[in-house]
């Protein structure tokens, strides 16, 4: 990424095979044939306002138990909007190289926008088949200011608008488990917020690489917008590493729909019961694949533990009590391997 080009840069450049730092180990390579496709019907977020209120509660109450993965549709974000960013994803990435290395790591205007490629290269044996950006959301005015223009108006409004759907998402969440948080310790496991654009240009060798490794996220809920190119799995049990016959589902792309997946912080402060899901992205040889998720995440300073009233009903916690700043710097440090980071906090 010296060149600010990442991994489009090395495609551009015209090769015919992947680079060997690119290629998965055996076990590692994503076979699409493989795996099935999530056929449940996204979740209607209108219905939360009528008469099948109820229905549509436990329909994410329990995607979020099992697969901790759903999508939804009827959400607030006006489809023109997801329409805008994923345009303005593929805006960004193609500007000229020197203008995209101005937001590289250590060159950044703003120690909130970084523009990277695949996750830990430093630390990385297979390199991720991925450029990304990503912004850090602090105020308003900070984000126009630093944000890279091609996209930051409609990146600020789409996070603002996600925030009412994880907000209420939440909310379902914590009431299913009997759960009534306070304002300002909503505001605290709520408090941090990042938009990323991730940009997966085409790969000569697809069944070599991934596009992004097994990994969970950390945060409390993230929203995706996915384009409509596919290539999205989940791991259908969750727990743990990886066996001989693990099972992944692919999430189909839906036009209009978000994809909502749990993170780790949410899976601890339930004690276990919504699970953050593991999941991985494969590489494709034809086109180039975007994808726009808001990371909403407890604020650094913020401490994270299994809710009082959900360890009193289960008999025991499942996690310790985590500082999320150490959280975090944990999760960064170490390479994707599945749901591996929330061993921290055990
Ligand atoms: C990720 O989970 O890191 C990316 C998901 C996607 O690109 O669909
Ligand atoms: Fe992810």
């Amino acid at each position: 990424v010296k060149d600010g080009n990442g991994v489009k840069g090395i495609v551009d450049s015209g090769i015919k095979e992947v680079p060997e730092r690119y290629i998965q180990p055996p076990h590692e390579q994503i076979n699409k044939l493989e795996s099935r496709t999530h056929v449940v019907p996204p979740i209607d977020l209108s219905k939360l306002n009528g008469p099948e209120h109820d229905l549509v509660v436990d329909q994410i109450v329990s995607a979020s138990e099992t697969l901790g993965f759903f999508q939804v549709i009827n959400h607030c974000v006006p489809v023109e909007l997801l329409e805008s960013l994923k345009n303005s994803a593929h805006t960004f990435f193609n500007l000229p190289p020197e203008k995209k290395a101005i937001y590289l790591k250590g060159l950044s205007p703003s120690p909130f926008v970084k523009y990277g490629t695949s996750f830990v290269p430093e630390k990385e044996k297979s390199l991720e088949w991925k450029d990304y950006i990503s912004m850090i959301y602090s105020n308003d005015e900070e984000a126009l200011q630093y944000w890279p223009n091609q996209c930051k108006e409609v990146a600020l409004e789409y996070l603002k608008l996600s925030t009412k759907i994880v907000r209420e998402l939440v909310e379902i969440l914590m009431g299913k488990l009997g759960v009534k948080v306070e304002e300002s310790k909503m505001e605290g496991i709520l408090g941090m917020r990042v938009v990323n654009m991730n940009y997966y240009p085409p790969c000569p060798n697809p069944e070599l690489t991934v596009g992004v490794g097994r990994h969970s996220d950390m945060g409390a809920i993230t929203v995706l917008l996915q384009d409509g190119i596919g290539g999205l799995y989940v791991k259908v049990d969750g727990e743990d590493q990886h066996s001989q016959n693990e099972q992944w589902l692919e999430i189909p792309p839906i036009h209009g729909a978000l994809v909502i997946n749990i993170g780790d912080a949410l899976q601890i402060l339930s004690n276990g019961k919504y699970k953050s899901a593991e999941h991985r992205v494969r590489t494709t040889n034809t086109e180039c694949r975007v994808s726009v998720p808001v990371f909403t995440l407890p604020k650094p300073t913020e401490k994270i533990e299994p809710l009082p009233e959900v360890v009193k009903k289960d008999g025991l916690a499942r996690y310790r009590e985590i500082v999320f700043q150490d959280y975090m710097k944990n999760f960064f440090e170490n390479v994707h391997v599945g749901k591996k980071s929330l061993d921290f906090a055990r």
